[in-house]
């Protein structure tokens, strides 16, 4: 069959948002293992940035992208969970969903259900499956039992939003942190117990204040070096802080003692594709996802949307910490 052209956005250097070019690719057919995909929908994630900046550094030039939705257009050999005309969601390594079109390993790719539209499967897959792996998967000593608090970093954004809403549904006491009044109402919309603007108040000491002077047995820390040591104040004795992201920059070295002095501390710089390493791993995640979507207990708020075409501002947008809950980029 005769190669497809695709609309992609690709770098050719790592930089700011004005090194994303629109541009058109030759896309050919599914190898083993892999699938072609036509997309609906595209999410933006935090990640696309640090890949973008090269914080995250990629050998060039870089298709970007790592989370959208479409329908299965061709099947290499080997891949039995997928059938052309099937609809279907992804978050996935390598990069590339910033396209019309695309080939990709099948493994991380899940049919998606009738009841989730292709916007809302765009926008749920990489935040969603990170708010389960974060929430259910990695937690603190003893677990996380009804009525435990924990602290959430960024609570308005893309990961946040869902992270309120399923703590809530575990039965548990999110306190949330955002930029902003507006965006800590949102927060509280959504689910969290208490939410703290970060850049007027000071955190710790209201963290203390809401957990009678206990601290927190979790933190979920996505914003990296401006919160990491008033975050590790923030627990409780053998609490666990889970770090994992840069959104202000990465965390700087620091000496294990300090998790001694500060109460026999753990921490985790957790990644969700460690989680999704096989497919029965990552359909069981996206199965827990479906579920509390269609429930209703989890809501994905699609706040921006921007054509393709239009990706330099959406990634300007989201740096300016502009924007709220998810954001989808359409074709
Ligand atoms: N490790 C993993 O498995 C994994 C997976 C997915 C996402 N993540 C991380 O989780 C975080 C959330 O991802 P997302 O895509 O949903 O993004 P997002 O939360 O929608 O956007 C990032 C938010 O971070 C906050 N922030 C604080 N300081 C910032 C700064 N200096 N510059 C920019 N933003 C700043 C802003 O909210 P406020 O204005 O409210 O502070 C901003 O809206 C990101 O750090 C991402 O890298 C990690």
């Amino acid at each position: 069959m005769a190669d497809i052209t695709s609309k992609a956005i690709r770098i050719d250097r790592h930089g700011g948002p004005e090194e994303l070019k629109l541009v058109d690719v030759t896309v050919g057919e599914p190898g083993s293992g892999q699938i072609r995909i036509r997309h609906k929908a595209i999410g933006l994630n935090f990640i696309d940035v640090y890949q973008r900046s090269g914080l995250y550094p990629f050998p060039m030039p870089l298709q970007l992208g790592m989370e959208a939705s479409g329908v299965v257009e061709a099947v290499g050999e080997g891949v039995t969970h997928l059938a052309v005309g099937d609809r279907a969601a992804y978050a996935s390594q390598p990069p590339g969903s910033y396209s019309e079109v695309r080939v990709m390993p099948a493994k991380t790719v899940c049919k998606l259900p009738d009841a989730i539209s292709f916007e809302t499967g765009a926008a749920m897959m990489l935040k969603g499956l990170t708010a389960q792996y974060l929430l259910k998967k990695t937690q603190p000593q003893g677990g996380l039992q009804p009525g435990d608090h924990l602290l959430f970093h960024a609570a308005a954004g893309g990961v946040g939003l869902i992270a309120c809403q399923w703590a809530r549904a575990m039965g548990l006491q999110l306190i949330g942190t955002a930029g902003s009044d507006a965006k800590c109402a949102l927060a509280r919309e959504n689910g969290a117990a208490h939410a703290i603007n970060y850049t007027t108040e000071d955190f710790l000491a209201r963290v203390k204040e809401i957990t009678g002077g206990a601290g927190v047995k979790v933190v979920y820390d996505s914003i990296g070096k401006d919160t990491f040591e008033k975050s590790l104040d923030c627990l409780k004795p053998l609490g666990l802080l889970a770090s994992f992201g840069n959104a202000s920059g990465p965390v700087a070295p620091f000496a294990p003692g300090i998790l001694g002095n500060k109460g026999s501390l753990y921490i985790t710089r957790a990644t969700l594709f460690t989680h999704m390493a096989t497919r029965e791993s990552t359909q069981a995640m996206a199965d827990d996802l479906f579920a509390v979507v269609e429930s209703g207990k989890v809501k994905i708020h699609i706040d921006q949307t921007y054509p393709l075409s239009q990706v330099q501002q959406a990634h300007r947008d989201l740096e300016a910490r502009k924007t709220t809950g998810c954001t989808i980029l359409t074709l």
